[in-house]
């Protein structure tokens, strides 16, 4: 325990963007109501941002720095809240907070995929506070519930939509037939992706989430190197059409499961998921992340991924946590990575495949592709063949099965003259 605080929580805002500018609109506007809840008021000691130029009404007169490292360091603020993005100068923004024993709220998933189990030491270190419900998700309270609601629970998987970008893309070429061009065209028209896409189509963005959650749900460090990340780039509306005809739809996945009781597999890819499990219907912008444990079952957190208003409703509540602490003389909950599991690669996940191949229509080809699946132990539950002049279209379903296995079996499938194409292989996610 440290001393309660007993005047105002000073608050300095890192960044005042699309989140943080809300942050300090929110502050202001629910002042009343947060002094009660936290039993003092809360005050906006500092702004920085890049700019110090620009007219900024939104931020009212709190004083405006392009000083960031200096702001953080200032004694006046016991909360920094960081909201600029970037890995390096956030790293120091945060670094000079936490030294000196300051509580930390951040949205920047970038940030903590690169640096959190060593933000987390530096917090636990200097009894200060980090939370980061802002930076996956966007609204939906998901990391709280992981690290305090589960926390008699044991997790077995984690598995979600957490990049509404993809999402929207995914959406409009399912529901209008748009190309994949077209529909990030309308994604960026509509504000939904940014002038460059590239974090957020090429999966990296659902990745650094992914490694949060699996850090929290599974409580140990994640190896980078070891997370296997698939964009949606390749995604083309003959496979969306594929899927459909077989009750499927494509989503962008981020997967974080627990293997054999010995490691963790992270992945995040476009998979198949039925058209009557939940997350078929998570459409557009939005999020949801399924969360399985021993005990719990299936939980489901649904709702806004993104956007200024929807973060900063997560950001300010993690101020208001971390205000409560101090005016209690309290810290939360320390995230430790006791458990030090391996992350594992891709090869040790299990999950079912779809496989399209293009086959000559001639006798025996059915077999032939069957007992290339049987020869590495991957077991067949749906066979779909389509006739077409010489060549027959043959869509094949797996059974659970290694992605070391079906990756050897597509790899002699492909080694088969009567196999003349493979077309498309994705993983299928969710039980109908
Ligand atoms: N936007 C979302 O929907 C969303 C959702 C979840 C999480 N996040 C995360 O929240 C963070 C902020 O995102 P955002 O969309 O609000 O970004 P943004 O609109 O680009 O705003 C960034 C802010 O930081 C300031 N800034 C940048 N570099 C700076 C520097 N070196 N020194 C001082 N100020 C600096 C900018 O100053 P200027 O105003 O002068 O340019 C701007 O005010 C990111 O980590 C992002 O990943 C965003």
């Amino acid at each position: 325990m440290s001393e309660p605080q007993a005047g105002p929580i000073g608050v300095a805002v890192v960044g005042a963007g699309t989140v943080g500018a809300r942050v300090v609109q929110q502050i202001a506007e629910h002042a009343e109501d947060l002094r009660s809840r936290i039993g003092l008021p809360v005050q906006v000691t500092g702004v920085a941002v890049r700019d110090a130029g620009r007219d900024r009404p939104e931020l009212g007169d709190v004083p405006v720095t392009t000083d960031a490292v200096v702001l953080a360091a200032d004694p006046s603020a016991s909360i920094v809240v960081e909201l600029m993005g970037g890995v390096e100068q956030a790293h120091a923004v945060v670094t000079a907070a936490l030294r000196r024993g300051a509580s930390v709220v951040t949205a920047n998933k970038a940030l903590l995929a690169a640096h959190g189990v060593e933000l987390h030491r530096l917090a636990r270190e200097n009894h200060a506070d980090l939370y980061y419900e802002g930076a996956v998700a966007g609204a939906i309270p998901l990391l709280r519930p992981l690290r305090e609601s589960f926390v008699g629970d044991h997790i077995t998987k984690v598995l979600g939509i957490v990049n509404g970008t993809t999402n929207y893309i995914l959406t409009q070429m399912t529901d209008e037939g748009s190309d994949y061009a077209a529909a990030l065209k309308q994604a960026q028209d509509l504000g939904y992706a940014e002038a460059d896409p590239t974090a957020d189509v090429s999966g990296q963005d659902s990745a650094a989430k992914a490694v949060i959650l699996a850090r929290l749900a599974f409580h140990t460090d994640i190896d980078a190197s070891q997370v296997s990340v698939e964009g949606i780039e390749s995604v083309s509306v003959a496979d969306i059409e594929a899927a459909r005809a077989m009750g499927f739809v494509i989503k962008l996945l981020a997967v974080a499961e627990l293997v054999d009781g010995e490691g963790v597999v992270v992945r995040v890819h476009p998979a198949l998921v039925p058209q009557n499990h939940p997350l078929s219907s998570v459409r557009g912008p939005f999020n949801a992340v399924f969360v399985s444990a021993s005990a719990a079952g299936d939980v489901m957190f649904y709702g806004r991924g993104a956007g200024g208003a929807p973060t900063a409703s997560a950001v300010v509540g993690d101020i208001v946590t971390a205000a409560r602490n101090l005016a209690a003389g309290s810290r939360g909950f320390a995230v430790e990575p006791y458990a030090a599991l391996a992350t594992l690669p891709l090869g040790r996940a299990r999950t079912r495949y779809y496989v399209n191949l293009h086959v000559a229509d001639e006798p025996g080809v059915l077999a032939t592709v069957a007992t290339a699946f049987a020869a590495h132990g991957v077991s067949i539950s749906v066979v779909r063949q389509d006739g077409a002049g010489d060549e027959a279209s043959l869509v094949v379903r797996t059974h659970e099965a290694t992605d070391a296995a079906l990756s050897a079996t597509v790899a002699s499938l492909r080694e088969l003259p009567a196999v003349r194409n493979v077309v498309g292989v994705m993983r299928v996610e969710g039980q109908a």
